[in-house]
């Protein structure tokens, strides 16, 4: 197969991952994440079938993000096989990888049914379908050609890196705050019941496993553990935009053109997320503004992986940025 249709359905399968992040977002806001009570099929078969207890509108949800997660899985595992049979390129470890998590994912997408939507099953489910985002995105752009920037102070590297590291924090914190429905616990912002510190029980908030044989739709857990883990949410929320905001910015006046425009879209794209997440809040959680938070969220993790990636291979310590963006700007950006 040939590096172009490689890399066009490599990014087919990347955008099919962000819908169907997106779609499993949509299905748990219209709580039909227990559409069906089983899996692969929906009371047992593979079309939603009238019968006692079916609510055929939720089943339906259920079932076409399972048809939608099933075509990716089979595209994905595709591509798994023409890129190892390829033997070159970074795509011959990501993509079959990238197959790995796909089963794996599966697994958990079962166990989200079967375990009644234990929380850290959701969780890991999301962080899941990030994962292979990720990887898709990075077995793109080594497809493209995209050049990683040399010539960059290494704390520049390090802080990419670290700020991967917060934003995939920040990701598990954000699936923990939906998973155990503690959306509203606080329903004013900054401040969360009138106060900059309410009452909150953190030991009770992140138990990471429940027992088994409840249901864990709309959640279990008391107010105030709610409480916690939605201050938890916020306070990454400032650490991350420390973080990440600090990277962009350290792009933007890095005086190379590649960078700044990078480190300017990070920046939008971190704005946009407080945006969403200060919505969810104030106006209780609306489905589109919920949907688009979660969507957000995967592209701030493939623009800081991005970073991460472009500024690995940084050799030197001290740089003249201008003779790096007179090397940019000669040099196409992306090369076949
Ligand atoms: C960089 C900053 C942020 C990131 C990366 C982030 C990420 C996330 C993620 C991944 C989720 C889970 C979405 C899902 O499961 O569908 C989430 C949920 C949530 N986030 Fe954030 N978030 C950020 C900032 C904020 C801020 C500033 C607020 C405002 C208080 C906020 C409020 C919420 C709420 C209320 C939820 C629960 C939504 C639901 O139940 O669907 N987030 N966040």
């Amino acid at each position: 197969m040939s590096t172009r249709l490689l890399r066009r359905l490599t990014a087919a399968a990347l955008v099919l991952a962000l819908g169907i992040i997106m779609l499993g977002a949509w299905v748990r806001l219209n709580d039909a994440g227990l559409g069906c009570p089983d899996w692969p099929g929906c009371y047992g078969h593979a079309l939603v079938q009238p019968g006692a207890g079916v609510e055929p509108a939720k089943a339906w949800k259920e079932m076409i993000h399972r048809y939608f997660a099933g075509s990716f899985g089979l595209l994905v595992m595709v591509l798994a096989v023409i890129a190892w049979r390829r033997g070159k390129g970074r795509e011959r470890w990501f993509l079959p990888l990238a197959a790995l998590v796909v089963v794996f994912q599966a697994a958990l997408g079962a166990w989200t049914v079967t375990m009644k939507l234990e929380p850290a099953v959701v969780m890991g489910h999301l962080l899941g379908g990030f994962t292979m985002a990720v990887l898709l995105w990075l077995t793109w752009l080594g497809l493209i050609g995209s050049r990683p920037v040399g010539g960059v102070q290494r704390g520049l590297v390090t802080l990419s890196r670290v700020a991967l590291g917060v934003i995939i924090l920040q990701v598990m914190l954000g699936g923990w705050t939906s998973a155990n429905y503690a959306a509203l616990a606080c329903p004013d912002f900054p401040m969360c019941r009138g106060s900059w510190w309410p009452h909150a029980n953190f030991a009770a908030a992140f138990v990471p496993w429940h027992k088994l044989g409840v249901s864990y739709q709309y959640g279990v857990l008391g107010g105030p553990a709610r409480v916690a883990i939605q201050l938890v949410h916020r306070i990454g929320a400032l650490v991350t935009a420390g973080v990440v905001g600090t990277l962009a910015v350290r792009c933007l006046r890095s005086g190379m053109p590649r960078l700044e425009r990078s480190g300017s879209m990070l920046l939008a794209l971190l704005g946009l997320q407080f945006a969403l997440g200060i919505g969810n809040v104030l106006l209780g959680l609306p489905l589109p503004v919920a949907v688009m938070h979660n969507g957000v969220a995967a592209l701030l993790v493939l623009a800081v992986a991005y970073h991460a990636d472009v500024l690995r291979s940084a050799r030197s310590v001290a740089v003249d940025a201008s003779s790096e963006a007179a090397a940019e700007a000669s040099e196409p950006a992306v090369a076949e």
